[in-house]
C-alpha cells in the first residue's frame, strides 16, 4: 500500500517524502511542477537510496487522477499541492480558489470513488487570522484571513471537516503549520522560491549569498520585545516528521483531527537575523521599512496537543534551522538550476 503525496516535489513535500521513505512507507508523488522541479525528487532518491515513483499531473485533472488511483494501490493521501504566494493570491483570487479548492474537490472525489478516505491536509496558522491569544492552541477561534490564499486554507478545512462529519469512514487530519524554514542536513534539497522571496528566511539566505543587497525589516513598532514581528519558526524536517506521526494516527483511526505543528517558541525578525549571523558567520545588512499590509505582530503555537496525541515534538532548534537553510542556499545559489 502506498502513500500518495500531492505536491511532493515542493519544499515541504520533498522533505516529507524523505522522512516517509526512511520510515519504511511506499510513496508515490504527484505534482504538476508549477512551483517545483523534478530534480528535487532525484535528490530525494539519492538521500534515501529508494526510487520515487512520480506522476506529472494536475489535481484538477480528473482523468489523470483516475489513472493514478487505478494503477497504484493508494492507502492515504498527504495533500500538499496548492498555490501559496500570498501577494499573488490577492492579484489572482480566481486562480487560487480554482487551483486550491476546486483541485482538492476533484482529488477527494476521485479518492472516495476509489475507496481511499484517508487524507492529511496542509493547513496553516494563517487560519487563526490575528490570533485571539498566544500561544495559539487548536481551540483558538479561526479568524479573518487577510488574503485569498489564507481563505483557501480556512475553507478547505471546513470542506474536509464537513465531508468527514457526513461520512465517518473518512480520516481527516488537518495540520496547521507555523513557519517552516531550514532544509535537509544533506544540503541537497531545500526551499526554492521563484523570483524575489516573500518569506523571511529565503530572503535572508539570498542576501547572504549576495543575490539581494539587504533585508527589509517590515516594521519595528510592533508590541514585541524589539518591535519586530514574532513568529514560530519550525525546521522543515520536524514538520515532515509530523506527517509521519499523523499517518500513524490515521492507521489507528483518526476521525477528524486538527493539530498545530510549531515549536512553541517565538522569534522576532531581528532574533532570526542575529541567530543566522552567529550560526553562519555571515553578515545580513538590513533596513527598517514600513509594516507589510496584512502582517500580524505575534504568532506562535501551543503544540502540546500534537505532543500528547501524536507523540510528536520539534527536535531542532533555531541554530539548526539557520545552519541548514544556509547549507542549502550556499551550496545551491540558484536552487535546482545549479
Ligand atoms: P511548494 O510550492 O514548494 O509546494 C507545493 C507543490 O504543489 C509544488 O511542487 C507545486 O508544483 C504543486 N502544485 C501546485 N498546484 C498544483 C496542482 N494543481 N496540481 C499538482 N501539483 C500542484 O510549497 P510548500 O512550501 O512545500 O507548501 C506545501 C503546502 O503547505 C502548500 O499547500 C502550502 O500552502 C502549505 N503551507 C506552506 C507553508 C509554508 O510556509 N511553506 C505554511 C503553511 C502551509
Ligand atoms: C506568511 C504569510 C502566511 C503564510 C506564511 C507561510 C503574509 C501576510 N502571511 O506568513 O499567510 O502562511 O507566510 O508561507 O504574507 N519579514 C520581513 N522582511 C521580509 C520578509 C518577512 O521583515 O522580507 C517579516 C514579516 O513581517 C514577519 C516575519 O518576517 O514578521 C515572517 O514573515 P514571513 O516569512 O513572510 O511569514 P509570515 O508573515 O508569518
Amino acid at each position: 500500500m502506498a502513500i500518495l503525496v500531492t505536491g511532493g516535489a515542493g519544499y515541504i513535500g520533498s522533505h516529507t517524502v524523505v522522512q516517509l521513505q526512511n520510515a519504511g512507507y511506499e510513496v508515490v508523488v504527484l505534482d504538476n511542477l508549477v512551483n517545483s522541479s523534478e530534480k528535487s525528487l532525484q535528490r530525494v532518491e539519492k538521500i534515501t537510496g529508494k526510487k520515487v515513483p512520480f506522476y506529472k499531473a494536475d489535481i484538477l485533472d480528473r482523468e489523470a487522477l483516475e489513472v493514478i488511483f487505478s494503477k497504484e494501490s493508494v492507502d492515504a493521501v498527504i495533500h500538499f499541492a496548492g498555490l501559496k504566494a500570498v501577494g499573488e493570491s490577492v492579484a489572482k483570487p480566481w486562480e487560487y480558489y480554482n487551483n486550491n479548492i476546486a483541485g482538492t474537490l476533484v482529488l477527494t472525489d476521485v479518492m472516495r470513488r476509489h475507496g481511499v478516505k484517508n487524507i492529511i491536509f496542509s493547513s496553516s496558522a494563517t487560519v487563526y487570522g490575528d490570533p485571539a491569544f498566544v500561544p495559539i492552541t487548536e481551540e483558538c477561534p479561526k479568524g479573518q484571513c487577510t488574503n485569498p490564499y489564507g481563505w483557501t486554507k480556512s475553507m478547505l478545512e471546513q470542506i474536509l471537516s464537513d465531508m468527514q462529519k457526513a461520512d465517518p469512514e473518512w480520516n481527516v487530519v488537518l495540520l496547521r503549520y507555523f513557519n517552516p524554514i531550514g532544509a535537509h542536513k544533506s544540503g541537497t534539497i531545500g526551499e526554492n522560491p521563484n523570483g524575489i522571496p516573500n518569506n523571511l528566511m529565503p530572503y535572508i539566505t539570498q542576501v547572504a549569498v549576495g543575490k539581494l543587497k539587504e533585508l527589509g525589516v517590515f516594521g519595528n513598532d510592533y508590541d514585541t520585545h524589539d518591535g519586530t514581528g514574532v513568529r514560530d519558526y519550525i525546521h522543515v524536517v520536524d514538520l515532515a516528521d509530523g506527517h509521519v506521526k499523523a499517518l500513524r494516527k490515521i492507521e489507528e483511526k483518526a476521525g477528524l483531527c486538527v493539530y498545530n505543528l510549531g515549536t512553541g517558541t517565538g522569534y522576532s525578525v531581528l532574533d532570526i537575523v542575529k541567530n543566522f549571523e552567529e550560526a553562519n558567520g555571515v553578515a545580513i545588512p538590513y533596513v527598517i521599512k514600513d509594516r507589510r499590509p496584512g502582517d500580524i505582530a505575534v504568532c506562535y503555537a501551543d503544540a502540546s496537543k500534537a505532543k500528547k496525541e501524536l507523540s510528536w515534538e520539534a527536535q531542532y532548534g533555531i541554530r539548526d534551522m539557520c545552519e541548514d537553510s544556509w547549507r542549502w542556499q550556499s551550496g545551491n545559489p540558484n536552487g535546482y538550476e545549479d
